[in-house]
């Protein structure tokens, strides 16, 4: 995991900037243009870094996700199809890999009830934040109790799940040449350099293929080979992604 430190801009938030630092035994610093940096607003958490332009942070109720709660298409988008959205059925999922929230907030959105894994510390605590701040929003509070975040790893949690085993497994590993392309937008090429590539992958997919009651789905790039070689019984595509769904036998 890249090196990282946390700070505030706000004198006000000095004790509780200090206590996440604590929390995620990270050293806490001074505001520092030169490091990667998790910083404490008064609005907000988000991570700022050098050559990263504008600080990154999670909004669930402003410009991507807003865009694509209102315009994304509904249940008819391939996502949406992948997970076996139709009417009168709205499974309930696991997002194994939660990243920014940006897939489960628009299944949250369509109705399903969602719970979000993630074992990056940093991500976890910038994910919280943007669910936290969500929850006062009257026009999404809804939307945002069906979502729920657990900090931890994803094969250990669905390993010891011993009740409440979910319709729907959904993951989107980390891609190993996704920092590679030019056209990797720089929230993907972040969370790349503070989670590193996924390599446990296949593991996860096996693991969830035992757990999951009506199919896993794996996000993966269009032309990208299957997750440990393990043929799909389907696939869903869309213009740069496939979704690769395994039904349970
Ligand atoms: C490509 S991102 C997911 C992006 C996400 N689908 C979104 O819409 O924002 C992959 C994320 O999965 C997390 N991850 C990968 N393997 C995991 C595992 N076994 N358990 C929990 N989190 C995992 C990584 O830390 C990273 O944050």
């Amino acid at each position: 995991m890249a090196s990282i430190t946390v700070s505030t801009d706000s004198a006000m938030q000095e004790i509780t900037t200090k206590e996440l630092a604590d929390k995620l035994t990270l050293p806490y610093s001074a505001l520092n243009p030169d490091q990667i940096q998790l910083v404490i607003t008064r609005r907000h958490i988000e991570i700022r870094a050098p050559d990263l332009g504008s600080p990154i942070f999670i909004d669930f109720e402003q410009g991507k996700n807003a865009h694509r709660r209102q315009f994304g298409g509904g249940r008819g988008q391939p996502l949406a199809k992948a997970i076996g959205l139709k009417k009168g059925a709205t499974p309930t999922v696991i997002d194994a890999t939660a990243g920014f929230g940006r897939d489960a907030f628009v299944l949250a959105n369509l109705g399903c009830k969602i719970t979000l894994i993630e074992r990056n510390p940093i991500i976890a605590v910038l994910l919280d934040d943007a669910l936290q701040r969500a929850t006062d929003n009257p026009e999404i509070q809804q939307v945002i109790t069906r979502m729920s975040l657990i900090n931890q790893d994803a094969i250990t949690y669905l390993s010891q799940l011993k009740q409440n085993r979910p319709d729907v497994i959904y993951m989107d590993p980390m891609y190993p040449s996704r920092e590679k392309s030019a056209l990797v937008k720089k929230d993907m090429r972040l969370l790349h350099e503070l989670a590193g590539p996924d390599t446990d992958s296949e593991q996860l997919l096996t693991t969830a293929r035992k757990v999951a009651l009506k199919r896993v789905v794996v996000k993966r790039p269009k032309s990208a080979s299957f997750v440990g070689k393990q043929k799909p019984t389907t696939s869903i595509e869309s213009k740069n992604t496939r979704y690769d769904i395994y039904l349970a036998k």
